[in-house]
């Protein structure tokens, strides 16, 4: 999916964001695990002001594990309730379900003294495009689930999956999450987000992103390639990306080396996974 946003846009991603923020009691921020600081949004911290919120690693199984694990001791040592997923996976989703127990500790303490008991707790996800949101929903409405909407109390044309939670308490989510924009103006952001696949940016050539995969990949993970591809990788990454072109036949007709296609490959492939769990981001 390729988002372009404008202000306008921005303004009017905002504008219905503070709206729903008002209905809900949770904000469950979901980014991509791989590029926990690149997939985050730069006005969630002043959007969530005063709202609990827990921020959901996804595409757990496509990072490093000892790296997320570094990420999740990072986040809640910052306070920040968070979890690795992968929302693929329904049976993940409980630890979402245990970590927003966690969080309504207080909400919970709050209704009891007003002498309500057992108010469901009221929460939504947000992300930038393509951190799998969507995919959260699905899973986490599941079949059990059952909508609710237009009855008193519940804003018109607003739907709730309505769930119980790990403990007694009822859960409802919104069903529509909040899409917001990356940190677009940062090229590191950029050339992470179209490394990870989430942004097709026609303005980063393929060549130059899988130079720059080239480059990390000898940094974080030298002789993954070699492994990977079958031959001892030269220092220069240009010539890497030569040496990948003869090794796939990636040839032009003129008998060339076409590096664009060598560059899809290699890219393909790390999108896929084919080159193993790997994180872009360390802490
Ligand atoms: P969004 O609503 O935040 O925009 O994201 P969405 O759920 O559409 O997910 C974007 C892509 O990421 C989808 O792949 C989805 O299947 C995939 N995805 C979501 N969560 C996970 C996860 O935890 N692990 C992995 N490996 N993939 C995940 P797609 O290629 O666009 O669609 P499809 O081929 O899966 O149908």
């Amino acid at each position: 999916m390729h988002f372009q946003w404008f202000p306008g846009h921005m303004t009017k991603a905002i504008r219905s964001m503070r709206e729903d923020i008002k209905l809900i009691d949770i904000i469950i921020e979901i980014r991509d695990s791989r590029i926990p600081l690149s997939s985050e949004n730069p006005e969630i911290k002043s959007l969530a002001n005063g709202k609990q919120r827990i921020l959901v690693l996804n595409k757990s199984d496509m990072a490093d594990e000892s790296e997320t694990r570094k990420w999740i001791e990072k986040f809640e040592n910052d306070g920040i309730y968070t979890v690795a997923i992968n929302a693929k996976n329904k049976n993940e989703i409980k630890k979402v379900k245990s970590l927003i127990d966690k969080a309504s500790v207080e909400k919970k303490a709050r209704d009891l003294k007003r002498g309500i008991k057992n108010r469901p707790v009221r929460a939504m996800i947000v992300g930038i495009p393509n951190v799998g949101k969507s995919t959260f929903i699905n899973s986490f409405a599941g079949r059990a689930s059952t909508k609710t909407g237009n009855k008193p109390g519940v804003t018109k044309g607003k739907q709730w999956i309505r769930l119980s939670g790990a403990g007694s308490t009822p859960i409802e989510l919104l069903d529509t999450p909040g899409i917001l924009w990356p940190k677009f103006e940062d090229q590191r952001v950029g050339l992470n987000l179209a490394l990870t696949g989430s942004i097709k940016d026609e303005l980063i050539i393929s060549t130059d992103l899988a130079l720059d995969l080239i480059e990390y990949l000898d940094e974080m993970h030298p002789g993954l390639i070699s492994e990977n591809y079958g031959f001892e990788t030269e220092k220069d990454s240009v010539r890497v990306l030569e040496q990948l072109a003869d090794a796939r036949g990636c040839l032009s007709k003129g008998g060339e080396k076409d590096l664009d296609r060598a560059a899809f490959l290699l890219l393909d492939d790390f999108r896929n996974s084919r080159l193993g769990r790997i994180s872009l981001e360390t802490v």
